[in-house]
Formats: structure tokens, C-alpha cells, sequence
């Protein structure tokens, strides 16, 4: 058994308090690799940010829980000598059965989601208080679900959005005993969030998502208040990076993502937690592309994995400052 206590990170309890007081988000940025992690940690201390590191199913299998779990403590330590050592959680992300948070929170990790939104609803509610009664002994908190994003979800995948009905959330929390709940107001996970039949064009032409069910989620504030809400499937898609990659010999089809306005306003409101994945694979792609592109002679992995961490840094600090509003908060 590891204790996430001796490696220096924090569970999000405290984390969600202080985003609720002060209206803004806590960032959490996917990793898989050494770069990804750099370039979260740089851009985080930079912008004094509290962060949540998530390591996915896919991200266990690619790089293994203990060289993960070692990075996340590293960051800890990487934090400090780059002059802030700010609050740090290793986060479970998608975790799909009471084995796989078991096995997580045994090796480290501060915090688990469960993600029982596919089961029945009873069902949901017996695995999510199965894995706090678990996690809670060893003060690691959770994160359950309830409704269904559209897109990819880790192997699962659903090609309609189930909406989370407000009148479950009081009776999932109290019966769940969970810290944080993950709901589904129209954020959708991947690159190809909407379909270009879902959405409108403005004037210019450009596509426009539908809106988030603001509406939903106020619902759900006013049964469960102060209540810590979570978004997945919060990328933005930058189409700067769109563009790149298929400037530079990809071939992406048009997608769009979530507008950083509207993940502005959910910031502020009772979600404290906001899920980006997607845009950390598109920045990273678009400037290894570039850099292969211009430089074909170029060998030296660190040529085209440096300019790539520079340009993740850059966007998550842009998240941060300007979009979850997290930035200055590492030291509330
Ligand atoms: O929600 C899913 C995350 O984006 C993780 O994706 O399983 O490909 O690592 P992954
Ligand atoms: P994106 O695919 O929108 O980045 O969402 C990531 C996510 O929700 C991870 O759990
Ligand atoms: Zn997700």
C-alpha cells in the first residue's frame, strides 16, 4: 500500500471548497508521457495553479501505474524547485469497475472516479458507494456520474447525449457518499464533439455548437448546493491547431469544441473541476508536424518533443489565466 500522503499530493476536497468560494476551476490536464507532464507542471507553477493530473485506462496501459504514480511525485518535488510548490492530485479518470480505483488508490493515487453512468442507475449508485467506503478510509476522494456524454469515454463509447436528470443528483449524492459528481449538460469527449448537422454558422461562416444546458445545471445547484460539479469533455478544439496539423500533412475532418465562454461561466458556477484532454493531443500534434515538416533532417526526438511541451505550456497557462480562472489560486 502506498499512501498518497508520502508522495506529497493532495486529495480535491480542499481544492473544491476554495473553487467554490472563489468562482473558478480546477484544471484537469490527461497525461501519458514525461513532455505532457512537464508542460503541465511549468504551466501551472507559472500561473500559481492548483492542478489535477488524470491518468486514464488507455494512459495505464501505455505507460504503467508505477512509472505514473513516480512521475506524479516527481512533479511534487519538480514544482518546488521551479519555485511554487502548488497543490497537486493524481486522479483516477473513467475508472470502470471497484478493482481498477481499488488498485489505484493502493498504488497512490488521491483521488478515483468511478464511472457507473453506463449501469442502471441502481446499479450505479451499489459500485460508486462500494469504492468510497474503500477510498474514504484511506481519505481519498471521489468523483461519480451520472448521465452520458456523447463521444468516446476511455473504451466506451456512446453516440447520444443522455442528459443527467437534476431530480437524481440529491438522492445519488446522499445515498453515494461521493465528493464530487461528473454530469452531463452537453460536453461531449474527443475531437469530433458535434456534428456540422448539429450545429449553426454565424456570419462568418464558422460553426457554432449548440449551447451548454445551463439550465440543467442550475437545476441541479439549487437540489444540491455547494455541491462540487464536475465537466468532462471540456475541450476547445483550438482550430489554430486544426489547421496546422492538416497544414502540415495531417488530415483532420472540421470539428468544433466547446467555447471558452461557456466553460467561463460553468467555471464560476459550482463546477470545480474541468476535464481537457483532446486539446493537449492537438497542440502537441500540430507542432511535432510543423517541426518534422520544416526540419526533415531532424532525428533527435528532443528537437520535436521541446517545441511541443513549449506550445502545451503555452495553452495550458491560456486555460488557466483565461478560460478556468484558476490562475493565482495555488496559495488561497
Ligand atoms: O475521457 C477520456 C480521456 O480522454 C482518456 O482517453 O483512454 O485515450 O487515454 P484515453
Ligand atoms: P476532452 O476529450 O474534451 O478533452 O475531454 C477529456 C475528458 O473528459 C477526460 O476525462
Ligand atoms: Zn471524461
Amino acid at each position: 500500500m502506498v499512501s498518497y500522503k508520502d508522495l506529497g499530493l493532495v486529495n480535491t476536497r480542499d481544492m473544491f471548497k476554495k473553487a467554490m468560494a472563489g468562482h473558478y476551476a480546477i484544471p484537469a490536464y490527461n497525461f501519458n508521457n514525461m513532455e505532457q507532464l512537464q508542460a503541465i507542471i511549468m504551466a501551472c507553477v507559472e500561473t500559481k495553479s492548483p492542478v489535477i493530473l488524470q491518468v486514464s485506462k488507455g494512459a495505464r496501459d501505455y505507460a504503467n501505474i508505477n512509472l505514473l504514480r513516480n512521475m506524479a511525485r516527481g512533479a511534487t518535488e519538480y514544482a518546488a524547485e521551479l519555485g511554487c510548490a502548488i497543490p497537486i492530485t493524481l486522479h483516477l479518470d473513467h475508472g470502470d469497475s471497484f478493482e481498477t480505483a481499488k488498485a489505484c488508490i493502493d498504488n497512490g493515487f488521491s483521488s478515483v472516479m468511478i464511472d457507473g453512468s453506463h449501469f442502471p442507475y441502481e446499479e450505479n449508485i451499489a459500485l460508486t458507494k462500494k469504492v468510497v467506503e474503500y477510498a474514504h478510509q484511506y481519505d481519498v476522494t471521489v468523483e461519480g456520474e451520472l448521465g452520458v456524454l456523447a463521444g468516446i469515454e476511455d473504451e466506451v463509447s456512446s453516440a447520444v447525449t443522455h442528459y443527467t436528470k437534476p431530480e437524481e443528483v440529491e438522492d445519488f449524492a446522499k445515498r453515494t457518499g461521493v465528493d464530487s459528481l461528473a454530469i452531463s449538460i452537453g460536453t461531449s469527449h474527443g475531437a469530433y464533439k458535434f456534428t456540422a448537422a448539429q450545429c449553426t454558422r454565424n456570419a462568418e461562416g464558422i460553426l457554432v455548437p449548440p449551447p451548454l444546458r445551463f439550465d440543467i445545471l442550475e437545476e441541479i445547484e439549487k437540489r444540491i448546493p455547494g455541491f462540487p460539479i464536475v465537466l468532462h469533455g471540456s475541450s476547445s478544439v483550438p482550430q489554430e491547431y486544426v489547421k496546422m496539423i492538416n497544414q502540415y500533412g495531417g488530415k483532420l475532418a472540421d470539428s468544433v469544441g466547446i467555447p471558452e465562454e461557456q466553460l467561463r461561466k460553468a467555471a464560476a458556477s459550482a463546477v470545480c473541476k474541468i476535464n481537457v484532454d483532446s486539446d493537449g493531443r492537438l497542440a502537441m500534434t500540430a507542432m511535432i508536424r510543423k517541426v518534422l515538416a520544416e526540419k526533415p533532417a531532424e532525428f533527435d526526438p528532443r528537437k520535436y518533443l521541446g517545441p511541443a511541451r513549449e506550445e502545451l505550456k503555452k495553452m495550458y497557462m491560456h486555460k488557466n489565466i483565461d478560460v478556468l480562472g484558476s490562475a493565482g489560486h495555488a496559495l488561497d
